[in-house]
């Protein structure tokens, strides 16, 4: 009979557990929206004042703001108001802008901080979405949060997949975004 109890209790108990391991997962893996869009960052450099989108505007104290430091740019930060397309191209008609800054923070190899909003003003979106995370820039593909947005994009949430499309050393390099919103309104 106290085997009994025993047994039920033990089967109460398991079902209780996988109930709350499977209710451990509120939401949907799956994205509400997925977008591509690419931005185009010339970095002033002393000599492109007209062409460029971004600017050097702390270094640290053996670098300048025409250059960018070494080793690995650390202690650099920039900041930039870059064209966002929607295909590779830098000629392409921009449907935004992307605005805010980099800074390097990795002293062995490229590692940056990305903080920076997505401005856009096209037929197709109004509104902002913003962005922030770490930038290993030595991995092929890197994962920063997207931590907001407005406008068309209120309250959005979710993850951008950034990788660096093209570079020309230090003066010029396209970001592709992958953007998969996970929280949509
Ligand atoms: C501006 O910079 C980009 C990237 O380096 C280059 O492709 C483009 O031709 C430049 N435009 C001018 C007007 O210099
Ligand atoms: C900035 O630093 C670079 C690299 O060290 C150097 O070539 C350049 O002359 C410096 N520019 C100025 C304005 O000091
Ligand atoms: C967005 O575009 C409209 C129409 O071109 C313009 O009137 C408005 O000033 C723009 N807003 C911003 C924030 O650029
Ligand atoms: C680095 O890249 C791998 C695969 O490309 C990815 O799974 C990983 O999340 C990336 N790391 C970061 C910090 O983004």
């Amino acid at each position: 009979m106290a085997d009994k109890t025993h047994t039920r209790a033990l089967f109460l108990c398991l079902l209780i557990c996988i109930s709350t391991t499977s209710g451990g997962k509120p939401r949907s893996r799956r994205p509400c929206k997925e977008l591509v869009f690419y931005f185009h960052d010339v970095l002033y450099l002393g000599y492109n004042y007209k062409n460029a989108t971004a600017v050097i505007v702390g270094s640290p104290n053996w670098g300048n703001k025409t250059a960018m430091a070494k080793p690995f740019n650390f202690g650099d930060l920039v900041v930039f108001d870059d064209p966002i397309t929607l295909d590779n191209n830098l000629h392409s008609p921009p449907v935004g802008r992307a605005q805010g800054m980099y800074l390097y923070d990795q002293w062995s190899t490229y590692g940056a901080w990305l903080g920076f909003s997505f401005l856009f003003n096209s037929t197709d979106y109004v509104g902002t979405l913003n962005f922030a995370g770490a930038d290993p820039l030595m991995n092929k593909t890197r994962d920063i949060s997207v931590i907001g947005g407005t406008g068309d994009f209120f309250m959005a949430r979710g993850v951008a997949t950034v990788s660096t499309d093209a570079f020309e050393g230090d003066v010029y390099f396209r970001l592709r975004v992958d953007i998969r919103l996970y929280e949509c309104w």
